[in-house]
């Protein structure tokens, strides 16, 4: 019996766009997803509380970073990672395979693992599917990432052939050395933009019978274009029943096109990330509240919103602690931005259900305005 399930509530009529339910250890989440990233043990600037209110039913972490800081026995000792960090409903822990590949310095791949120095202080560690299930073991998460090869964009088609091949040998091995019951295992896919390593990777992952799949190695530099193709092309090689995660995404348009292509789960730094940077998300495409423009613009972030922030604090004033360094500026667009993000989602869900995922898009792309990329 896997500690992780999941239903299919409804299949919306004109994408096959998806509604459904993960039941965890911790509780049940609402498909489709957006996970906010806490990368070390905190969704950072927000409280527990906060994240919860703002409409989180599930949080990422990652095992690259808590490993290395403040380490899976500390961990372990506090009573696992819901109980340090006081989040008690769902977590999903990435495996470490993308982090070692884009933050650590000097990596060597090996047949079981890789070898890489520490992004804080240059130590030397090793990381393959055996650690990187020990230390999510640790930390208790709900959902933990099989360890895989994240290759980056571009990259020739060897290179990516032998990084689907070593993400399936490791694949393997996690479901091999993994113990805990309480603990589900999700593989990841990987293939770059080749149609033919996509579906290699796709069946050969998809036979070991994992209770939810990972898609890796998109938006990782490939236009959008390139990521919507694969995901059409992954969609008739992913069983049915079990949900989909597309790893690293989370940017308005490519969570609804994401959702057109049948995906359930989606985590990104991007909400969170570009508020800390002084850019917020709104219903007309991104604004960046920090330029000089908005120094004696009196109104909300965005007007349509009904978040704390929006109700109570305009752009001048957020700008203003932005410039000021003040904390408290990082908070309100932090608060904003999942609020609006949580919020998409939910209109999605609806959207899903009633189906109108159509004119849910339609109304959506006649006000918000993409950036390319
Ligand atoms: N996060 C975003 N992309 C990836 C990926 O390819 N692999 C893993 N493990 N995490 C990711
Ligand atoms: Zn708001």
């Amino acid at each position: 019996m896997t500690p992780v399930s999941f239903e299919v509530i409804k299949v919306e009529k004109t994408f096959g766009a998806r509604l459904g339910r993960l039941i965890t250890p911790h509780g049940v989440v609402h498909t489709p997803v957006f996970m906010p990233v806490g990368t070390q043990a905190t969704v950072k600037t927000m409280t527990p509380e906060e994240v919860e209110s703002l409409g989180a039913e599930i949080i990422l972490s990652n095992t690259y970073h808590l490993y290395l800081r403040p380490g899976a026995e500390v961990i372990r000792e506090a009573g696992g990672l819901h109980r340090f960090m006081n989040w008690h409903r769902p977590i999903l822990t990435d495996s470490g395979g993308f982090q070692v590949f884009s933050l650590a310095s000097l990596r060597e791949v090996r047949p079981e693992g890789v070898l890489f120095r520490s992004h804080l202080d240059g130590s030397t560690h090793f990381m393959g599917p055996q650690e990187s299930m020990a230390v999510q073991e640790a930390l208790g998460s709900d959902i933990a990432m099989a360890f895989d090869e994240c290759v980056a964009y571009p990259a020739s088609y060897e290179e990516v052939e032998a990084a689907v091949e070593r993400t399936t040998r490791w694949a393997e091995e996690c479901l091999k050395v993994h113990k805990r019951q309480d603990q589900a295992v999700f593989g990841i896919i990987q293939g770059g933009v080749f149609p033919d390593l996509r579906r290699r990777s796709a069946q050969e992952i998809t036979s070991l019978d994992f209770p939810g799949y990972g898609i890796g190695g998109l938006s990782v530099g490939e236009p959008k274009s390139m990521m919507y193709a694969i995901l059409e092309e992954l969609r008739p090689f992913l069983p049915e029943s079990k949900p989909r995660y597309l790893m690293g995404v989370g940017s308005p348009d490519c969570l609804l096109e994401g959702v057109k292509r049948g995906i359930d789960m989606f985590d990104c730094v991007l909400p969170t990330r570009i508020a800390r940077n002084g850019t917020v998300l709104t219903s007309r495409g991104k604004l960046v509240v920090r330029n000089a423009i908005y120094a004696r613009d009196f109104r909300p972030l965005d007007p349509e919103c009904d978040c704390y922030t929006c109700r109570n604090f305009t752009r001048a004033y957020i700008r203003h602690l932005i410039k000021a360094n003040e904390v408290l500026g990082l908070r309100l667009t932090t608060i904003h931005n999942l609020y609006f993000i949580f919020r998409l989602m939910d209109r999605i869900r609806q959207a899903i259900a009633e189906d109108r995922l159509l004119e849910m898009s339609e109304e959506f792309y006649s006000r918000y305005q993409a950036t390319e990329g």
